[in-house]
């Protein structure tokens, strides 16, 4: 295992109604004045957003108001959100949504304190270093966004879609209250899961060896996916159900099931593509992308795929080809993906395979290569990428 530095300082308000708190934990974190933060009005028709003003006001705390956040949150929102914090002095924002509110509200809250153009921070060109502090109310388990000091944002203008982060965007608190996302179309929770996963197998797939613990970890909350989430697809009112599917969506992605060992992320980086070109779902791209990068690398670490495939998807050990072994834990992660309504390829998720030269080109890394479990180049991009889109069972 890696030496590493483990601080995640999120407060997690959690359960039925936990959202009346809202208002309390603003003033704990010296929120005085706030910007509410929401999507498209899922928060709105729900009463969502009326239930966070009345904990508002009964605590005191003054508030003005920003809608409208795209699912792929775009840039010129966050523009809009930087002109109105300055405007009312703004001085905590409140996120009510998913991961693209959240992130967009974590951009908002880094360009109300910087200079220049807030796409610095995603360009690359400057590292977060303070921002107004964000709290959330979480809708829908997916992103971790809730517990994790990622954004990621797309310019509208070139479809780029990129991430930035830093400690000092990490929520100060996070309301996760599971019967909020009762109200969720089974594809949206289902995406949901399918990135929750995602962000478990970025981690899972290391060369860093003795993470026993973390392996450990990962392979339940894997499981725990694949238990529970045929259950809120069959009745999206399980409440326990969506409380462990909820608090997984935290875990997965705050870093506890992944310090001390090297992670790969190159299937985030190759779905960041076809959502930012397509504005598909961020899981549903991942349910296309992350079996064929699988596929793709295997070989690097038979071993460690067959492991998955036993532990999590119930595969038995073929000692004498475990080669098969491991192919059978990725159809099976397929096969599950296709039971919970995801699209497995580029047709089913309304991707062109005559797109692949342009997204190789917009993934940017020239004749570099990337990744942490797997270096891959260009040429890997695209073998990928023509895997997924010619997917089958
Ligand atoms: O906008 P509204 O009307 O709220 O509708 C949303 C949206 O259409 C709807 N929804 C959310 N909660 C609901 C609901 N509908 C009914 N009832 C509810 N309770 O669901 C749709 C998707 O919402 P979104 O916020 O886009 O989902 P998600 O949480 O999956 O976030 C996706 C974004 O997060 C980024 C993705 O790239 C994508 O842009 N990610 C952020 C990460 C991070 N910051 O750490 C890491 C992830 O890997 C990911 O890249
Ligand atoms: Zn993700």
């Amino acid at each position: 295992m890696q030496d590493f530095t483990f601080y995640s300082p999120t407060k997690f308000a959690f359960g039925r109604d936990a959202e009346t708190r809202c208002g309390e934990l603003v003033k704990e974190f010296g929120g005085s004045r706030v910007l509410i933060h929401y999507g498209g009005g899922s928060a709105v028709r729900s009463g969502l957003i009326d239930r966070v003003k009345k904990s508002l006001d009964d605590a005191g705390v003054s508030y003005v108001e920003l809608g409208g956040v795209h699912p792929n949150p775009l840039d010129e929102m966050v523009y809009t959100g930087i002109d109105l914090c300055r405007a009312e002095n703004v001085d905590f924002i409140v996120a009510v949504g998913g991961g693209s509110t959240i992130d967009s509200a974590k951009a908002i809250a880094l360009g109300t304190l910087y200079d220049g153009d807030f796409w610095d921070f995603y360009s690359g060109a400057a590292a977060p270093s303070k921002a107004l502090p964000v709290g959330t109310v979480l809708t829908i388990a997916a992103a971790g966004s809730e517990g994790s000091g990622d954004s990621v944002i797309t310019k509208k203008s070139t479809m780029e879609k990129r991430g930035t982060g830093g400690e000092c965007i990490r929520p100060k608190f996070s309301v996760l209250n599971p019967a909020l996302t009762q109200t969720l179309p089974a594809y949206q929770t289902a995406c949901g899961v399918t990135d929750i996963m995602a962000h478990v197998f970025e981690r899972y797939f290391t060369n860093t060896k003795n993470v026993e613990t973390t392996d450990r970890l990962c392979e339940a909350v894997l499981t725990a996916m694949k238990n529970e989430a045929p259950k809120v697809i069959a009745d999206p009112n399980d409440y326990e159900a969506r409380a462990n599917i909820m608090w997984a969506g935290m875990v997965a992605h705050n870093n506890i099931v992944g310090v001390g060992r090297d992670q790969d992320w190159n299937s985030h980086g190759i779905e960041h593509e076809l959502s930012g070109l397509y504005d598909c779902a961020h899981g549903a791209g991942l349910a296309v992308i992350m079996p064929a990068w699988m596929t793709y690398v295997m070989k690097h670490d038979v071993m460690r795929f067959a492991q998955v495939a036993v532990r999590v998807w119930g595969c038995d050990m073929d000692y004498a080809n475990p080669e098969a072994t491991a192919l059978a834990g990725i159809k099976a992660f397929r096969t599950f993906l296709r039971g919970i309504g995801m699209p497995i390829n580029f047709e089913e998720l309304g991707a062109k395979v005559e797109d692949i030269p342009a997204l190789v080109e917009k993934f940017g890394i020239g004749d570099g290569k990337t990744g942490g479990f797997v270096n891959l180049d260009r040429n890997d991009i695209a073998a990928i990428y023509k895997l997924a889109a010619e997917a089958t069972l």
